[in-house]
């Protein structure tokens, strides 16, 4: 029923790609019916399947809204505006994708980068309510690699008493828990990605979820170009960010899947533990019983010294083995803020240290055991190869 390779298909060269979306037969000759319903009704936007989506997404993470958008970069942007942090400061780690930065920009806000912790890869808690000045309008926080913050609950006591607001980006963290509560139900905002490598897909696709009836009102205003009681009718300014009726499909199907996809990662995820347990070059992170991690990625991390990237390379030339490492360079050693922000080399030492450090093997919903198995056993040779025993 699953497109998860087997052993059969399995050879040393054939490529193991580092994500990948899974699309079960099953659910391909369902959608394309589905598909084939929405063409024929001339509804293409605004229907049935994005409200059911909607209502589908928002009962997963038990929270009372959630606006289905064009992107996640686009539910960030209106949020922000929501909360209008024009010439004001937003807080959000270094270590993250480049488009929330850009997202901060566009807002006309001035992005405040903190670094990271390097055993969670999350933003440092010190660091982060540090930054926080009479100018701040908020602060995103990022469930890197698909680990809820830890300090989410304590920040977000402290964002309360300050009167700004915390925005979840939970683009990698689809399913991901604290405490059994879902991220993305555990701030003002949720902010979620459906891009072709995430947890689900919908080929590109955001959600925004919230418990603040205002800002669901004002997302789906915002979203289809501020429109209020009538097309005609025209209350704040927005852009033409809603999800199309077909990517609203893409989406139901896979939040079917997510759970079984979650345990399947997890079972993975054990699986390059036990593999990699005696190599001493090597650190994976672990995390107490109370988080349920959704495994967007793997970072694992090499012992200071060693040289990584001829190791990346060899994983990939040498193993047919894609990998990557997220987010190497971080947004402040990007060129394009250096130039617009000024920032330099130095100014984010522990993020600046560990990702040159960091390594993330494939990870994804069609990944075999037996694939796991020869991804182990090449970053063992390779890592004998490299000398790095
Ligand atoms: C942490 C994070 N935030 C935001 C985004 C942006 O998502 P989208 O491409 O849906 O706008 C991504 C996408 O890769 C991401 O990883």
């Amino acid at each position: 029923m699953t497109n998860r390779m087997t052993t059969d298909t399995d050879s040393p060269e054939k490529k193991i790609a580092a994500a990948s979306p899974l699309f079960p037969q099953q659910d391909i000759d369902e959608i394309q019916r589905a598909i084939s319903n929405i063409l024929l009704s001339g509804r293409l936007i605004l229907g049935e399947h994005t409200l059911a989506f909607e209502q589908e997404f928002q009962s997963y993470l038990g929270v009372e809204y959630a606006v289905a958008v064009s992107t996640c970069t686009a539910a960030i942007q209106i949020a922000l505006r929501f909360y209008q942090v024009k010439q004001r400061e937003v807080i959000l780690p270094t270590n993250n994708f480049i488009g929330v930065v850009s997202a901060v920009l566009a807002e006309g806000a001035t992005p405040i980068l903190t670094d990271m912790n390097t055993e969670t890869f999350c933003a440092d808690t010190d660091d982060v309510l540090a930054r926080i000045t009479p100018k701040t309008a908020g602060i995103i926080l990022v469930h890197i690699a698909g680990l809820v913050h830890p300090d989410i609950d304590h920040i977000r006591r402290v964002c309360e008493d300050k009167g700004i607001f915390l925005l979840e980006d939970a683009s990698h963290a689809h399913g991901a828990e604290i405490d059994g509560r879902k991220a993305g139900s555990l701030a003002d905002v949720g902010c979620f990605s459906f891009y072709p490598t995430k947890l689900m897909t919908t080929g590109s696709g955001g959600m925004l979820t919230t418990r603040n009836k205002q800002l669901a009102d004002y997302a789906r205003s915002v979203r289809h170009h501020g429109v209020g009681n009538s097309l005609d009718d025209v209350v704040n300014l927005g852009n033409d960010w809603c999800m199309s009726e077909i990517h609203a499909v893409l989406g139901r199907f896979q939040l079917k899947r997510l759970e079984q996809n979650l345990e399947h990662r997890n079972r993975l995820i054990s699986r390059y533990k036990n593999g990699l347990k005696e190599v001493s070059w090597l650190s994976i992170p672990r995390y107490p019983k109370n988080f349920r991690h959704a495994y967007y990625k793997l970072p694992i991390l090499l012992r200071e010294g060693l040289d990584r990237d001829r190791f990346r390379r060899m994983i990939f030339e040498d193993y047919h083995i894609e990998n990557g490492a997220i987010y190497d360079p971080p947004c402040h050693l990007q060129p394009v803020l250096r130039d617009l922000l000024g920032y330099s080399e130095g100014m984010y030492p522990k993020a600046e240290s560990a990702l040159k450090r960091q390594f993330c093997p494939p990870i994804h919903s069609a990944l075999t055991e037996q694939q796991i198995d020869r991804v182990i056993a090449a970053i063992i040779e390779a890592g004998r190869r490299c000398g790095f025993d």
